[in-house]
């Protein structure tokens, strides 16, 4: 049987066995590759291999020996694997890179940074600004946007690591598209990734996307590259979170917290601590929650600020759900009108942490209520619990290291919901069936 070829549509995978302009499959136009690719899996040349007989040890882990990282990708990078790096422009990505190439080459191992955006002397006096050290002679730079290049380099030198900055800047002669297009953007990983897993060599390519997650790019990525890393933080502070959003070899619910110092990124080995550190108990209008990051649990201070407002109030969220807010403030409104009626709402988590866990209703509305009252909330005391639409408080998942994490904070009591289990000797666990007598705990008064 003679062997056949396709043309594969970049965007849905739908093959044709001709070319045409539109695909049937998406009905994109343009997304078809001018010359045609492989064999048809449909005829000959099938070649069935037992699982069993795989070699497993194929997807080893490296460690990277930068902690946080190793801890997001589970272990390190697959050799042979190819990962995306995406963030804003400025975020950090450039820094992040630049420090784990210092740190494997460290260990004796190849590495080569492909300088596409900066020039090899700007990378050189970074380098010197964040490693007070001699630099690894196994560290290379090679500052060239041609793709093909890239490839040839990949091939002779083989080196571990080849990390590419920015995967946007580079270009593939006259072929695979015109350049800054999602066409070319793809054609550039294909090759790189083919050549990756061929020659054995961890490839981390970056990419910038926009603040809505757009651009012509590492979105359109995502299905060539095995690991897609995110890395993100707000502006206005120094923090920055590192999260595999996508995650072939591994987990994807762990983060990685750093913060940006004149001396590049820095781990932050206890978050908790750090988010609570400017906290004052004092102060009304201020509540803590266990909250879970990934499988991580995270105590983050929840600040409410309110003010007489019109009939309808306006609710403002920053690092929260505002959805999950208006639930709250709804049901504090029905279940306890001498509260909330009436007030505008400001909710926002302290540090610039962005959370997205139903554990921390019941802070944001103890943060609420002591706003309300002018009422500062016991220094020891934290909260934990979704709240429902009857205003009854119900238990989340992973009580049990939330508790732990909030004992280690030096917490002495807990609101909860009913069916809590039992958290670590020395933690009082406050089990409350409705909003109203957790801020009867809160109050120490009837409502
Ligand atoms: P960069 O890594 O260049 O971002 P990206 O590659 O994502 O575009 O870092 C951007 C910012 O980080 C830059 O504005 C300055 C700041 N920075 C520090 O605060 N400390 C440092 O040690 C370094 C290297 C950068
Ligand atoms: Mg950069």
């Amino acid at each position: 049987m003679k062997s056949k070829e396709f043309f594969s549509c970049v965007e849905c995978g739908h093959q044709h066995h001709k070319w045409q302009g539109r695909c049937v499959g998406c009905n994109e136009w343009g997304t078809l590759p001018d010359k045609p690719v492989g064999v048809s899996p449909f005829v000959e040349g099938l070649h069935l291999v037992p699982l069993a007989s795989v070699d497993q040890a194929q997807s080893i882990p490296v460690p990277t020996t930068v902690e946080e990282i190793d801890r997001v990708l589970g272990g390190g990078f697959v050799p042979g694997s190819v990962s995306l790096l995406s963030g804003e422009p400025g975020i950090g990505k450039s820094t992040l890179t630049l420090q784990l190439a210092l740190r494997i080459a460290r260990t004796g191992a190849s590495v080569v940074l492909i300088t596409g955006e900066e020039a090899p002397a700007q990378v050189a006096a970074r380098a010197g600004r964040i490693h007070n050290r001699p630099i690894p002679e196994s560290l290379s730079v090679f500052d060239t946007t041609d793709t093909k290049m890239v490839v040839k380099m990949m091939r002779e030198q083989r080196p571990q690591m080849v990390i590419v900055d920015s995967v946007q800047m580079l270009n593939n002669g006259d072929e695979g598209g015109a350049a800054g297009s999602p066409a070319l953007l793809r054609n550039v990983a294909n090759l790189l990734a083919e050549t990756a897993k061929k020659c054995d060599v961890s490839l981390l390519l970056i990419g910038h996307v926009t603040k809505d997650g757009g651009l012509a790019g590492p979105r359109t990525l995502e299905h060539i590259v095995d690991t897609v890393l995110s890395f993100d933080g707000d502006r206005r502070n120094d923090l920055r979170f590192l999260r595999a959003v996508k995650h072939r070899f591994g987990p994807t619910s762990e983060a990685g917290v750093f913060e940006m110092v004149g001396t590049g990124l820095k781990a932050v080995k206890d978050p908790s601590a750090h988010f609570l550190a400017d906290r004052n108990p004092r102060l009304a209008g201020s509540a803590v929650v266990p909250v879970l990051d990934g499988r991580r649990p995270l105590m983050v201070e929840i600040q409410a600020l309110v003010r007489k407002g019109a009939e309808k109030p306006s609710l403002t969220a920053h690092g929260l759900p505002s959805g999950r807010l208006n639930l709250v403030h709804s049901v504090g409104h029905e279940k306890m009108p001498n509260n909330l009626s009436g007030l505008d709402a400001l909710v926002s988590v302290a540090g610039g942490a962005k959370i997205n866990d139903p554990g921390a209703d019941l802070a944001m509305l103890v943060a609420m209520v002591s706003a309300a009252r002018e009422v500062p909330v016991p220094a020891s005391l934290a909260s934990c619990a979704e709240i429902g639409l009857s205003g009854e408080l119900r238990r989340v998942s992973t009580m049990e290291r939330r508790l732990a994490e909030t004992q280690r904070l030096g917490f002495t009591d807990c609101i909860v919901a009913p069916s809590c289990p039992d958290g670590p000797t020395g933690l009082r666990l406050h089990r409350c069936e409705t909003v109203i007598d957790a801020v009867e705990v809160l109050m120490g008064v009837t409502v």
